[in-house]
Parts: C-alpha cells; structure tokens; sequence
C-alpha cells in the first residue's frame, strides 16, 4: 500500500533539543491520520521531515518503496503537497491568482498563458474569487489561509500533510472543508490532520496518533 513508513526514526535540530527518538509509525496514503500533541513537542518538524524539507534524520523513512532522502524533491512532490502551519508561508506570489497558477503549473508558465479554469473553480469553491487580484498584503490571515486551501485543491490526488489546516479559518468555511475532506475520503484520498480540534474531524479519522515523550503513539478509540 502507498505510504509512508517509518522505523526507528530519530532527529534533532541539535544535541540540546531531540524531537524525536527511535520512534516508529506508518501513513497509509489512503487513509485520514489525525495527530495531535502539545505545543512544542515537534508536530512542525514531522511535517518537515515527512515532507523532505529536514533531511538530517536518522533511521528509515520509506515514502513508496524508497527512502526518503534518496528521493528528488520533484519526484515527493507528484505524491504529497505540504501546508504550512503559518498561512503566509504557503504563499509564493503576490496575488492569490498568480500563487495558484504557480501551485498549478511551477513558475514555468505566465498567469496570461495558464489555464484559468481550474483556479477560477477552487477559488469559487472557497470563496475567494473576489480576492483574486488583490495583493496579500491587503489581505487578512483567514483569507491567506483560504488560498492555501485552494492550493490543496489544485493537487486533489496527492497526499495531503496538513499543519493546523482549521486554524483561522471561520465556521463556514471549516465546514466547507470538511466537507471536501468528506468527499476525498469516499475515493480513498487521504491526508495527515495536525490539530488541537479533534472533535471537529472525529467522523472521518482512521487513525490517532499523539506525540509524546520524543515517539509518536498510535491512540486506539472505540468508535
Ligand atoms: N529551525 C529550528 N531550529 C531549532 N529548533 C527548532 C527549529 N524549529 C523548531 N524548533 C524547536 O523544536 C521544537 C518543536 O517545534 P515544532 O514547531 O515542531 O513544534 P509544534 O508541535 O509544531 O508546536 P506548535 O503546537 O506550537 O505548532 C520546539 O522546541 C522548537 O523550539
Ligand atoms: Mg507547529
């Protein structure tokens, strides 16, 4: 099954501050994973890790067959798409449209030669059409972190590692992202969840994990 496994994983940004050690777990690619811990306790620097971004681990992280580091950040990137914890960290443009089309075709293509439809699609669906053209400095936080959800949307198929991808965001929209999460789900499409909210996920998580003491634990529920 398409994944990512881990086995004995330790790392660490230096000999003062372990955020991992000798721990072990499995992503399944088709399954939602919900993950949890205090703050601090390393649940950024997983997503980096699983993403690429810190290559400085030790013991295997097997995404696909292959370990981790032996695998090119254009080839990560044709299965999983990382959003960022802090909305303006996503953002690599200055207007939401420039910035999806980048997130739609890399910065090989002019906003007036991409094809339009796709974002004027996701931007519709999360509410953003209006702000397409405004640059993101007038923009507020929950309105940069809806552009980063449309920037899952244009990679639907991938794996999607998402960092307190709730936080900011108000009701309506959560709700409209749960929904897209919902429908994902039903074709087998799954996703890392990192949250403090778990109650507003329960019906769609596979799987618990908790960071804690320096190992991530799988949680068992009865439901
Ligand atoms: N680039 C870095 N260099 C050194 N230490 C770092 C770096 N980034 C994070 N840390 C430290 O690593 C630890 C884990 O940080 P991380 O951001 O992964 O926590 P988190 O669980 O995501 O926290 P939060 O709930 O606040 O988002 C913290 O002690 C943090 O200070
Ligand atoms: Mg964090």
């Amino acid at each position: 099954m398409k994944g990512i496994k881990t086995k004995d994983l330790s790392f660490a940004y230096n000999d003062q501050n372990k955020i991992f050690i000798d721990t072990s777990f499995n992503l399944s690619f088709n399954e939602i994973t919900f993950l949890n811990g205090a703050n601090g306790s390393g649940k950024t620097t997983l997503c980096r890790i699983l993403s690429g971004l810190e290559k400085n681990y030790t013991g295997s992280l097997i995404m696909n067959y292959l370990e981790m580091n032996t695998i090119s950040f254009s080839e990560r990137s044709k299965s999983i798409i990382y959003l960022k914890q802090e909305p303006q960290a996503n953002v690599v443009a200055t207007t939401p449209d420039e910035d999806l089309a980048i997130w739609q075709h890399g910065f090989d293509k002019d906003l007036d030669e991409s094809s339009s439809i796709l974002r004027e699609r996701v931007m519709d669906k999360l509410k953003i059409k209006d702000l397409k053209d405004q640059p993101f400095w007038e923009l507020s936080g929950g309105q940069i972190k809806r552009i980063g959800l449309a920037a899952l949307l244009i990679h639907y198929d991938k794996y999607w590692i998402l960092d307190e991808p709730i936080s900011g965001l108000d009701t309506k929209l959560t709700d409209i992202f749960i929904e897209i999460l919902e429908k994902r789900k039903l074709l087998g499409k799954g996703c890392l969840i990192i949250s403090h909210k778990e109650e507003q996920f329960k019906n769609l998580i596979d799987k618990y994990y908790t960071i804690k003491d320096k190992s991530i634990e799988e949680i068992l529920r009865n439901n």
